[in-house]
């Protein structure tokens, strides 16, 4: 065996702490969201009438809430649940979730719900207008009902406008005769961007909002502890491992309250361990890992070697 090979094996069998990284990726949905019952109990407040009586009218839901405070997560985990309970009952609703930062204007928010719908919409020749009646004519025709999330909206409406989302949010106002066939969750991290709006418009987005405050450092713990049991192996990240990052980043304690930095600490902290190939994380690989997160703290350290 030639010694590259022995190199690339050695590593490849060097054990790892990690029993599924994945689980700490940003786009990952747990099933449990610790500390966010209470929103999702409000959504399913709004959203009841969804699955009691489909059709009857369109609901909306603003999520509104800091950096990393689990808008998004919730969003599609309130989704994928609301969709397998209306399944249950012979009701096809799906959830569909668009980044209004990659998606910004009305004809790309469109073409992205037709496109998660897999609806064969005509696009050449036709206005994002015409090719939002024909997705609704062939959610009538398929009898198929959606929950609409507009993730990033303050970059809707500061791209496409106060007539775009006019248009996308109040079409039943245009059409009142027709089934109510979707109903929206809009998320922000603040309202200032939709005094761009008419005030008319403003106020029907704004019937529900549902906040989400930045995690204390009790709440970070709870979440960490959560990923824990679905990240790493059992015994390899000690209690005072998540202590350490959920007190850096607690809201009580001066941090930002954003689990996504906690979450990314953790996987780095498990990253720095399996380096070490020490087959446990330490409140010292926290330090090393928080040093790639916030740059400015830590200078230079030996993570940024491989
Ligand atoms: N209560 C929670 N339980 C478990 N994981 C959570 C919870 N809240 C947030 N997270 C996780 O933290 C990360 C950030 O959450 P999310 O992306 O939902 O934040 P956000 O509020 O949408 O932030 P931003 O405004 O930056 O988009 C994700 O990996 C998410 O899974
Ligand atoms: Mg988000």
């Amino acid at each position: 065996m030639n010694s590259a090979r022995r190199l690339i094996e050695s590593v490849f069998s060097k054990p790892s702490v990690f029993k599924n990284r994945e689980a700490l990726y940003p786009e990952y949905v747990p099933t449990v969201l610790p500390h966010r019952e209470e929103q999702i109990k409000q959504l399913a407040e709004i959203f009841k009438s969804l699955i009691i009586s489909p059709g009857s009218i369109s609901q909306r839901a603003m999520l509104v809430g800091g950096v990393g405070t689990g808008k998004t997560v919730t969003a599609r985990a309130f989704g994928r649940e609301l969709r397998a309970l209306a399944k249950g009952r012979g009701l096809d609703l799906r959830y569909i979730h668009v980044n209004c930062h990659r998606d910004r204007t009305l004809f790309e928010v469109i073409t992205e719900i037709a496109r998660q719908l897999g609806a064969p919409v005509p696009f050449r020749g036709l206005s994002a207008q015409e090719i939002f009646v024909a997705l609704l004519n062939y959610m009538e025709r398929e009898n198929v009902y959606a929950l609409v999330t507009l993730d990033e909206f303050d970059y809707l409406i500061n791209i496409a406008g106060n007539d775009a989302v006019y248009f996308l949010v109040r079409i039943y106002d245009e059409y009142p005769e027709m089934v109510k066939r979707v109903s929206y969750i809009f998320i922000a991290r603040d309202l200032l961007a939709l005094r761009k709006l008419d005030p008319a418009t403003e106020s029907y987005i704004l019937k529900h909002v549902v906040r989400f405050n930045p995690y204390t450092s009790s709440e970070l713990f709870d979440i960490l502890s959560a990923r824990r049991s679905e990240a790493f192996y059992e015994g390899t990240v000690p209690d005072e491992v998540l202590r350490y990052i959920a007190e850096y980043e607690g809201i009580d304690k001066g941090g930002g309250g954003n689990a996504r930095a906690a979450l990314e600490t953790l996987l780095l902290a498990g990253e720095a361990a399996d380096h070490d190939g020490l087959g446990r994380v330490t409140v010292e690989h926290v330090r090393r890992a928080l040093g790639i997160v916030n740059p400015d703290i830590v200078v230079v350290n030996d993570l940024l070697v491989y």
